[in-house]
């Protein structure tokens, strides 16, 4: 067989594995996944979000129910209906702290909802008959969990062609979901904000805040 110049559509090589080369652009790409905050306005290109929703959508799935619904949030009352219920939110879990740790939290950037350009709330559609069940009898939550698959494939699908972007978890899922006007079945997953970042950064902003570091792999990996 002849070899294809272009390594896009190469795939990987013998024995299903990819190049040195490539592995090692790819811890560089999980090393440089951000959340991102501060965003750029100007839009995306044109065939970006399709691009990176073709990524998301190879996500794995239980039972391959690919159970993700993604909704694009351009309109604008939408959108403050939604920036208003992270003010909501975000003043109730301030109130929940106190002292330093109040302070502190009260100085953190923890959504990017008026500069990013592309707005994407992901839901999991909890009627779905793709799949028939498989995998999800003893463990129900299985489709939520997929759901998360595709947001994380869609986060370094992502940062891989320069863009950011960042997750906001601080709203009333409900009231989102009403202010989206999607089917009941469908439960809120995640609302992202995605665009090209501001700043570039090795470490994570809550890092850089301090408010929380990293820890290392050994206490979290369990040997039985
Ligand atoms: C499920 C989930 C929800 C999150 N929600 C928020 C959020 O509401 N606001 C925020 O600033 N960051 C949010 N984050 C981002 C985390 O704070 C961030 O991933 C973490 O601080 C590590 O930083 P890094 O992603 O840059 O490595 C969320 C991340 C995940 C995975």
């Amino acid at each position: 067989m002849t070899e294809t110049p272009d390594s896009a559509s190469a795939g990987p090589g013998a024995g299903g594995v990819f190049d040195a080369a490539f592995l090692a652009r790819f811890e560089d790409l999980l090393a440089w996944r951000r959340d991102v905050r501060r965003f750029r306005t100007d839009p995306l290109p044109d065939d970006m979000l399709q691009r990176l929703l073709k990524a998301a959508h190879m996500a794995p799935s239980v039972g391959n129910s690919q159970p993700w619904r993604f909704v694009t949030v351009d309109e604008a009352a939408r959108r403050e209906a939604v920036r208003a219920s992270f003010r909501r939110a975000n003043r109730e879990a301030l109130a929940s702290y106190s002292g330093e740790t109040a302070s502190l939290y009260a100085t953190l950037k923890l959504e990017g909802l008026s500069r990013a350009p592309v707005q994407l709330a992901v839901f999991c559609d909890g009627e779905t008959g793709q799949g028939a069940g498989l995998g999800r009898r003893t463990m129900p939550e299985m489709l939520a969990y997929s759901c998360v698959c595709a947001v994380n494939t869609l986060w370094l699908a992502a940062r891989a062609q320069g863009v950011g972007l960042g997750w906001v978890s601080i709203l009333e899922p409900e009231t989102v979901a009403d202010a989206l006007d999607v089917p009941a079945s469908w439960r809120l997953i995640a609302y992202l904000c995605m665009g090209y970042p501001a700043e570039e950064h090795l470490d994570p902003e809550l890092e850089r805040a301090g408010w929380q570091a990293g820890t290392g792999l050994d206490a979290r990996w369990v040997r039985r």
